[in-house]
């Protein structure tokens, strides 16, 4: 059988793990490609929150398996308190969570290395989640990395000690005032690494090409968003690892002839937490009531997320580049009750109107070209079917549709499981 990508279209929090849980039912295997606990994947069922962070969002399913792919860079530290929250549950994770050797590891050093780079950029900064991404993923193209499959070696303290050590002399380099306590940072870790190590450890892209032989269906779930791609994105305003589709072939051994469908999710505004440009980014009290409705607060690290209205020229963008085939519209229920709605059709930039996404987005180059749409008045929380849904929903669908090309086959309006609806 072939595998499905599930990825977001923006930067980040369009309700991934939401809508990878509502399909998993349909999948035997769902499999995370990239990124790491800067990820904050919500899920609501049964009137409870849930919150993953490294963890694939099928764990929750009986029987589904959960495969935390090669592309994943995991902090033990943080994935045993995602273990301690399924332990609240009864999931029975030892059965169904596998990790792939070659995944790499978070040391506490990468987290302070993250903090000394970010505290030295002073107001050019990231705006980093300050969980190590970057500095673990710069050791894993150095070539420097220790990753899972090391733990099995008898010999991986000392690669730790070195490594470890040569980080505290950058951390020094950077010359910047952290107080910190490695030695506690690190009980913790060594601890946090015993409770990993219970874990089944394999091969994963040997597992998963054999289970695609085997007939299973296999679901790939992306992190952040593709305008966070480290390629792709608003660079340097990024994470990272590769976001995008091609991200899920690296990220897990799979071949792009082994892809079909490609699901590109994204919310019926914008939202961006950490630092960098956002061309329709709102400032005015729409913004505000955006992110108040919203609830528009980092699952990571509960910091506002700037909002504003759809960016079609970017929506666009990442269509193309991941090749989405077909569009999940999360949020909608958020903006019921504005008085019109706007989607940005293009930007004028350097004096001219153009309508693809450009090097540079930076406030000075682009201004956004608005379309005006009417809004709903409706709630569309309680609505179960697309019959049920108002002319200026039904329009602003349409619209979409007609300009990506690409059908719109859920619309979410609401977060949890049941407010989902399919078209
Ligand atoms: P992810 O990182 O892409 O998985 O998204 P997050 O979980 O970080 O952020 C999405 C937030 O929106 C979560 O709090 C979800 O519970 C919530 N959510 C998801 N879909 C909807 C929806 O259709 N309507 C509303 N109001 N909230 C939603
Ligand atoms: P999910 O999977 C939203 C942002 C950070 C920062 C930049 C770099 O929940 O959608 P990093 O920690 O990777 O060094 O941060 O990327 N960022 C996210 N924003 N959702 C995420 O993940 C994010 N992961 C990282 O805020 O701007
Ligand atoms: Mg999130």
């Amino acid at each position: 059988m072939a595998v499905d990508l599930l990825l977001g279209l923006q930067w980040g929090d369009e309700g991934k793990g939401k809508i990878v849980d509502v399909l998993t039912k349909d999948y035997d295997i769902i499999a995370r490609f990239q990124g790491g606990p800067n990820a904050g994947h919500t899920l609501e069922f049964d009137g409870i929150k849930h919150v993953l962070r490294t963890i694939p969002s099928g764990i929750f399913h009986e029987n589904s398996i959960n495969v935390i792919g090669n592309g994943v860079v995991i902090d033990p530290v943080v994935f045993v308190k995602e273990l301690e929250g399924l332990d609240q549950f009864n999931i029975d994770y030892k059965n169904k969570l596998i990790i792939s050797r070659k995944a790499h590891l978070i040391l506490p050093t990468h987290r302070l290395l993250d903090a000394a780079s970010e505290a030295s950029k002073g107001k050019a900064k990231i705006g980093s989640t300050l969980k190590g991404i970057g500095p673990t993923y710069m050791d894993k193209t150095g070539r420097n990395g220790i990753r899972i499959g090391d733990l099995e070696l008898k010999t991986w303290k000392e690669k730790y000690r070195s490594l470890a050590n040569k980080h505290e002399a950058m951390i020094d380099f950077y010359n910047v005032d952290m107080q910190y306590d490695l030695k506690e940072m690190e009980t913790e870790f060594f601890a946090a690494i015993k409770t990993l190590k219970e874990l089944t450890f394999i091969d994963s892209e040997e597992y998963l090409n054999q289970a695609m032989k085997a007939g299973k269906t296999i679901l790939a779930e992306g992190a952040q968003g593709s305008l966070l791609d480290i390629d792709f994105g608003t660079y340097p305003f990024v994470t990272s690892s590769n976001t995008t589709a091609a991200g899920a072939c690296t990220g897990l051994g799979i071949a792009p002839n082994k892809v079909k469908d490609v699901y590109g999710i994204f919310k019926a505004y914008t939202t961006r937490v950490g630092s960098g440009p956002f061309p329709t980014e709102l400032f005015d009290e729409v913004g505000v009531e955006m992110a108040k409705v919203g609830r528009e607060f980092g699952a990571v690290t509960g910091r506002p997320r700037r909002c504003g209205w759809l960016d079609l020229v970017a929506l666009k963008y990442t269509c193309e580049v991941n090749g989405v085939t077909q569009l999940m519209m999360m949020k909608g229920d958020v903006l019921s009750g504005f008085d019109s709605l706007e989607i940005c059709t293009a930007y004028k930039y350097k004096g001219k109107t153009i309508k693809h996404f450009p090097y540079n987005i930076e406030p000075e180059n682009v201004t956004p070209v608005y379309t005006k749409f009417k809004c709903w008045s409706e709630d569309l929380t309680k609505m179960t079917e697309t019959s049920q849904f108002p002319k200026e929903l039904n329009d602003y669908i349409a619209f979409l549709e007609k300009e990506l090309e690409i059908p719109i086959k859920v619309v979410s309006v609401g977060p949890d499981r049941k407010q989902t609806i399919h078209r």
